[in-house]
């Protein structure tokens, strides 16, 4: 009888107060004032907590000023958080400098948890999804055509593409959104590009993150911080004149313009739902989200894939052959992935080894909860740890090779063991977007072209990579000779 009475106390404990009945996270020793600032300083995030977790576990804990965060590294773990309990996970902490570049914590990805925000998710994913059953396919191939043309008139001579690639994922989305494309040289891409990828890195600096956990810091002159407060001004500015633009040009039409997300977005606006009504600031957020979520992403995507072929160039005879064999010289369209394992195992392969957001968005925990039997209070940052998920030795075999015929039948890797998109209700929400255009580029390229180092330059690109929020390739130099019939 007092087994029972005890586990019945142990079972209310357990209830009300979990941490009492919960071990406390590992993490490395908080250094006074600091904490473990000096861990989170580290030039290549990713694989300095990867490597934390071969110390700690796939789970354990940093202090920075007054927060808490919790690494996660394993998939297991991750979807534990982010999908089992996604409802207690679904929050983004507050920061001051998030603040500065969402809105007021008005965008879709930096916006916290709350019916505004779902009301603002729920209406960029039916816009998003409207315009891609129209037109995303078809996008995708012109601009996959028009990058073909762009390489064929490099005439084999060595070049750095990732500007091409840039201006590709980004013509994509600017077609769905407003209908516009650009050419590489647009003074108003350049402007744009220029303004959301410096604001993408300066954001991700230790400059301006060190203001969200010491706020005395404030009161200082940091130079990078206004350059941020001024690249904000200048990308609502150009955000702001889009929007007018399109306005404008449909309200001569007789019906408004839905195909385009902006049109969509722009029919949402007004009506109560669930007693939320979204304003012009959410639909500048949301734009903003789509177009900084659409184009670093899925180009540095593309670099990485070339960089790793350059590494392994019988893989890329590989994808050369089946293409040929497969498709009998046609283009692919979408549904022919089936008929392309090579391909989609390549795919899988850079997405495992590069997820090029690799620590995600931070997330934060809205109630009291538990991940992997560890209490987790209200409030605590969670930090996924996607690039360290994608090496974990338990899942992966032989973690750091690019081997994409680990993907193929009899391989023993199964591409529902990534996170690369996330999960739960903060999934990626471009990431039926982004498959599809990883997918067609990736195919076209390679259908195409023939990737070559340049004569005498014996060195293969670094594969280590450039991390902030984005994780780059290093610059490298290329040639594309043209396939036969290209
Ligand atoms: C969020 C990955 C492409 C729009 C995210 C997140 C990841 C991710 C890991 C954070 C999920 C989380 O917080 O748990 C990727 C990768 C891409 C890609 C690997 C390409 C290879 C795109 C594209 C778009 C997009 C093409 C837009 C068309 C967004 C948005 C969010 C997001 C708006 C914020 C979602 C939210 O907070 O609810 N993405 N993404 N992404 N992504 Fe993507």
């Amino acid at each position: 009888q007092s087994k029972a009475v005890g586990s019945r106390l142990l079972h209310f404990l357990h209830q009300f107060y979990p941490h009492s009945m919960s071990p406390s996270l590992p993490g490395p020793i908080c250094l006074p004032l600091l904490g473990n600032m000096l861990e989170l300083a580290h030039d290549h995030l990713p694989s300095h907590l990867t490597l934390l977790a071969s110390r700690y576990g796939n789970i354990y804990r940093l202090k920075c000023g007054n927060t808490t965060m919790v690494v996660l590294n394993s998939g297991d773990i991750i979807k534990e958080a982010l999908v089992k309990k996604w409802s207690d996970f679904a929050g983004r902490p507050h920061s001051y400098t998030g603040d500065v570049v969402s809105g007021g914590g008005r965008s879709i990805s930096l916006g916290d948890y709350s019916e505004e925000w779902r009301a603002n998710r729920r209406l960029a994913h039916n816009a998003l999804q409207r315009s891609c059953q129209e037109s995303l396919e078809g996008v995708i191939q012109k601009q996959a055509l028009h990058l073909r043309q762009v390489l064929r008139d490099y005439n084999g001579r060595a070049v750095d593409l990732s500007e091409d690639f840039t201006v590709a994922a980004s013509n994509v989305i600017t077609t769905l959104a407003f209908g516009k494309e650009y050419e590489k040289s647009s003074p108003e891409l350049q402007r744009l590009h220029g303004c959301l990828n410096t604001i993408v890195s300066l954001w991700g600096s230790p400059w301006i993150s060190a203001l969200d956990s010491f706020p005395l810091l404030r009161k200082l002159p940091n130079p990078p911080f206004s350059r941020l407060l001024k690249e904000v001004t200048r990308r609502d500015d150009i955000i702001r004149a889009h929007l007018n633009d399109y306005k404008m040009q449909n309200q001569s039409k007789a019906s408004d313009d839905t195909t385009a997300i902006t049109g969509c977005l722009l029919q949402g606006l007004g009506k109560p739902q669930r007693g939320v009504v979204l304003t012009d600031t959410h639909v500048h957020m949301a734009t903003v989200d789509l177009l900084i979520g659409g184009t670093e992403t899925t180009a540095a995507w593309l670099s990485w894939t070339i960089a790793f072929l350059l590494h392994r160039p019988e893989v890329q005879c590989r994808v050369y052959d089946e293409l040929c064999t497969q498709l009998d010289s046609h283009y692919p369209q979408y549904s022919d992935r089936h008929k392309l394992p090579v391909l989609c195992a390549v795919i899988n392969e850079v997405l495992r080894l590069r997820p090029v957001a690799p620590l995600a968005v931070p997330h934060r925990a809205i109630r009291d909860s538990s991940i992997a039997g560890y209490f987790i209070p209200k409030n605590t940052v969670i930090i996924p740890n996607l690039f360290g998920a994608h090496h974990d030795p338990a899942v992966w075999r032989d973690p750091y090779a690019f081997k994409p015929e680990r993907f193929l039948v009899g391989g023993g890797a199964s591409a529902r063991a990534l996170v690369t998109f996330g999960g739960g209700a903060r999934l990626c929400l471009g990431e039926a977007v982004a498959k599809m255009e990883l997918f067609l580029f990736t195919a076209y390229l390679l259908r195409d072209f023939q990737f070559v180092l340049p004569e005498g330059q014996g060195s293969l690109p670094n594969l280590r990579g450039v991390a902030s929020v984005v994780l780059k390739a290093e610059g490298y130099t290329v040639i594309a000779h043209p396939r036969p019939g290209a």
